[in-house]
């Protein structure tokens, strides 16, 4: 096996779940002992870790929604034998709606022209295909104007080939400090719901929240709750209180496989962007941005090896990086060196988070663990030898 692999700690991935439904039931402003229903985003190969297994982990901790962008997801999802619900976040494209259909997947409708092609493609597979309305209440990305909702709603029920299941919204400032957008969002969804209630409407199941709507708005938690990056570990935005204890579920590593000493005023690397000022040990590591270790982290981030922390020195490459082990005598090679990941007991200084290199590169952590590429192996836990 490659020196470079991701470990996907499936039973972090457990305890967020489970940490996650706890929180909402403690938080539901519902009768106390009923939690909102759980959706959990699946989507992009499950924001890196694997999208099998991790729904199969999110099935055993019983969540009753699994989430996909794409429908070539839901198909992966389906051919693992999982028959859970399975929300269709994106628009597919037309040639793509056969298939939304006949794996039973649930759309978010948007509009009449995507209602009649899901009803004409049903009535063709002689089919009944549930569906759920997506409203765009300020994210500006997919979705009806609220105004229109009452239209979509009577185009779905002219179709009998379709089920209305759901009507849904998305918060886009929900792990922003300042919480009255969402507050306000949210008052403006719910009086839309109760409005087509009025109107005789059944919306069934109604949602809202993401990741930060689950933090912070349970107003908002309607029927069911959509977290994604909570339970991969990690808080939606750097700004927010951290409640719950999250714990990170990919680990990135991979080994020092060449260790030499160097002299000072050495230079490393491509454009020779960094220049040892002491005479000291030089490690490289098999891992670039091919793998998803971002090349702007290049001398800025640090890895964790032997209980230390390590600079990366001079440009990361495509498929290595060095990093500076001081002028000590260094650890042996093959050394395990982890780039990201988990805290751990294990003594000494803690590795950096996906969360620690996010803001590194002024990203998100979710695109560092989406980020980590086809040829880095995942290793499930339970699968350790
Ligand atoms: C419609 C929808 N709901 C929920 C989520 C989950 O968001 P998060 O990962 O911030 O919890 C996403 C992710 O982008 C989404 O697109």
């Amino acid at each position: 096996m490659r020196p470079t692999r991701a470990i996907i700690h499936l039973e972090n991935l457990k305890h967020n779940i489970r940490s996650v439904q706890a929180w909402t039931a403690e938080h539901s402003p519902g009768p106390s002992t009923v939690r909102p229903k759980l959706c959990i985003a699946v989507k992009a190969d499950a924001y890196g870790h694997g999208i099998v297994e991790t729904a199969r982990a999110a099935v055993e901790c019983g969540t009753e929604y699994l989430a996909v962008a794409t429908v070539d997801e839901a198909v992966q999802v389906r051919e693992a034998g999982i028959a859970l619900p399975l929300l269709l976040y994106s628009l597919p494209g037309t040639s793509e709606i056969p298939t939304v259909i006949a794996m039973r997947i649930t759309p978010l409708v948007t509009d009449r022209a995507y209602v009649d092609a899901l009803a004409r493609e049903s009535r063709a597979q002689g089919l009944r295909t549930s569906c759920h309305i997506k409203v765009d209440t300020g994210m500006g990305r997919i979705g009806c104007r609220p105004e229109d909702t009452i239209t979509l709603v009577e185009a779905v029920r002219s179709h009998p080939e379709l089920r209305l299941e759901g009507i849904s919204t998305h918060y886009p400032m929900a792990d922003h400090a300042d919480e009255r957008y969402t507050r306000d969002q949210t008052r403006r969804f719910a009086s839309l719901i109760e409005d087509l209630r009025s109107r005789g409407v059944n919306p069934g199941l109604v949602h809202a929240s993401n990741s930060g709507g689950v933090l912070r708005f349970p107003e908002g938690y309607f029927d069911m709750v959509r977290p994604g990056i909570m339970v991969y570990g990690y808080y939606p935005g750097p700004e927010l209180d951290r409640p719950i204890d999250l714990k990170p579920v990919m680990e990135f590593r991979s080994k020092l496989v060449f260790v030499k000493k160097v002299a000072t005023g050495t230079a490393i690397s491509y454009g020779h962007t960094w220049k040892s000022d002491r005479d000291t040990w030089i490690g490289t590591v098999p891992c670039g941005y091919a793998d998803g270790y971002p090349r702007l982290l290049s001398n800025r981030a640090q890895v964790w090896i032997d209980g230390r922390r390590c600079p990366v020195v001079g440009a990361v490459c495509m498929d290595q990086f060095m990093i500076d082990l001081g002028p000590d005598p260094p650890p042996e090679r093959y050394t395990d060196v982890i780039l990201f990941g988990p805290q751990h007991d294990k003594g000494g200084e803690t590795p950096p988070d996906a969360a620690e290199l996010a803001a590194l590169c002024e990203t998100i952590p979710y695109e560092i663990t989406c980020s980590l590429s086809k040829r880095v192996p995942r290793i499930f836990t339970g699968e350790l030898e």
